[in-house]
């Protein structure tokens, strides 16, 4: 994991908490409505993925207590982990390309519905990804999966020579060489695993990507609408396929990369065929990213174009996220997938108390300014969601009061008391278990673990009906608010 040289150690935000009065009075309890958007406060639980589905994509118990803990604190809304649009095998990450999968989703709208009254808006992100493969090792990528070529030949000064000769060569030569001898892309293959791009277009189905896309999305959401939730974040942030379209790095020449109006274009079509879908009351947003904080990567500029083409559209809402990509990632060990948070976008995405002089709370908040800005200026008023460290009510109120978002996201801090919302409204905020952003969470994701919160663990396990994670060392839901 990438982490900032400085190494400085920020501190939580230690300020005093609102009573009562101060809390209801205030922007963050207040309601917020915007065409199908209708919210009883303006907190949002963002989508974290928690490893708690089968390996078959389905819900689990597990699933289940994850949503219905969170909604017992009654945040304005609730996005359900990243959730996969394709009826594929997609390991234990949970999914909606099928309608064998609503069943099990229905149960988590219930739930969510019964622990908060009803209170809580209920969204699920939609999302798509393009394939990678684990680190090879060295020999069987070489004897399996590398098709020689005369360009290998050449390097070699091996012309005329058959493929059984190259491979020998290959397999004694040093990773140095083998930067030489192979493409970078081959190089790359053997180094951190094979991953498809959005512009490897020889492959017919990236290339038609454009043309699947839309009817995938809008088939989801339709499942989405039938398992009962309120609406759907669609995923076009971080290192997955939308994300990858509108990416500068794009360089598609088929009308759906290169120039801003080029790589926004599948993501629009994608939104309009979910809308048409949908009945007109279903909320739909997205997920994206204010800055992909990667070299030669989209920034702040081309995020603002981009908000501002989705809420022309129509969005009912905008969520803003930063970095989280491939590109920058830390080189994986054999046997391992590359994780797109381990470089320094990836930092950026989910920022931790050790960290630079900015610190990790509140980074993505000029972006988000900025973005909001450009879309207020050109008339529309989209709501936008920003996150990334916001943990207290003083942050948060100040942000909604000085306009700088209108919902406020909480992902780490609601994992760690999903109980903040209650206590902060009752005026009990001094009660709260605040989030000490070591990213032990996040460590648990990037192994696919039953993920978990450090703080949890630290509150007795063997209390009756407390449930284990696979390892029976830690609770798998916060342990519960004693009002
Ligand atoms: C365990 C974990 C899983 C996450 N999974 C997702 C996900 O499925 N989709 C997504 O857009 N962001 C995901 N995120 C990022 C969060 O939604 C959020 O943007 C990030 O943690 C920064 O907000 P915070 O500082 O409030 O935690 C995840 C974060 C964590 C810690």
């Amino acid at each position: 994991m990438w982490k900032p040289p400085e190494r400085i150690r920020h501190q939580s935000i230690d300020a005093p908490w609102p009573g009562e009065n101060e809390a209801s009075a205030s922007l963050l309890f207040s309601t917020l409505n915007f065409q199908r958007l209708s919210l009883a406060r303006r907190s949002w639980v963002p989508a974290m993925v928690p490893w708690r589905a089968t390996d078959e994509g389905f819900v689990t118990d597990n699933v289940v207590d994850w949503y219905r803990r969170f909604a017992k604190g009654r945040p304005g809304a609730i996005v359900v982990e990243a959730t996969g649009v394709r009826d594929v095998p997609s390991g234990p990450l949970l999914r909606i390309g099928h309608d064998r999968f609503l069943d099990g989703l229905r149960r988590v709208v219930d739930a969510v519905r019964e622990a908060s009254d009803g209170e809580t808006k209920l969204f699920i992100q939609l999302i798509d990804f393009l394939a990678i493969k684990r680190r090879p090792e060295k020999k069987k990528f070489i004897r399996r999966f590398l098709p020689i070529t005369e360009a290998h030949r050449d390097a070699l000064s091996m012309i005329g020579q058959d493929d059984e000769a190259v491979i020998e060569r290959l397999l004694q030569a040093e990773d140095a060489a083998l930067e030489e001898i192979l493409t970078p892309r081959e190089f790359e293959s053997l180094m951190r695993g094979f991953r498809e791009r959005v512009t490897d277009t020889s492959e017919s189905h990236i290339r038609d990507l454009p043309q699947s896309m839309p009817g995938i999305f809008a088939d989801a959401a339709r499942r989405a609408e039938a398992a009962g939730f309120d609406g759907v974040e669609l995923h076009y942030a971080h290192a997955y396929t939308m994300a990858s379209f509108l990416s500068r790095l794009n360089a598609r020449n088929d009308g759906y990369g290169g120039n801003l109006e080029g790589r926004v274009r599948l993501p629009l079509d994608v939104f309009h065929a979910v809308r048409g879908n949908v009945s007109d009351n279903f909320v739909v947003g997205c997920r994206m990213l204010s800055d992909e904080c990667i070299a030669d990567g989209s920034g702040i500029d081309d995020a603002s174009v981009f908000a501002e083409n989705f809420a022309r559209a129509g969005m009912d809402f905008i969520s803003l996220s930063r970095g989280g990509k491939f590109e920058d990632a830390a080189t994986p060990k054999v046997g391992e997938a590359i994780y797109p948070y381990t470089g320094r976008s990836g930092y950026e995405c989910m920022p931790q108390i050790i960290s630079d002089v900015q610190g990790p709370f509140g980074r993505n908040v000029s972006p988000a300014v900025q973005i909001r800005d450009h879309v207020r200026a050109t008339g529309l008023e989209t709501p936008v969601v920003v996150a990334g460290g916001i943990h207290h009510f003083r942050q948060a109120e100040m942000l909604l009061q000085d306009g700088a978002a209108d919902i406020i996201g909480f992902a780490r801090q609601a994992m760690a008391d999903p109980d903040w919302f209650e206590k902060v409204r009752l005026g009990r905020g001094a009660e709260i278990n605040m989030c000490k952003y070591t990213n032990y969470c996040e460590g648990l994701d990037h192994k696919h673990k039953m993920v978990t919160c450090q703080l949890w663990d630290r509150k007795k396990t063997d209390d009756p009906g407390v449930k284990l994670a696979p390892d029976g060392k830690r609770r798998t839901t916060a342990p519960d608010w004693q009002r």
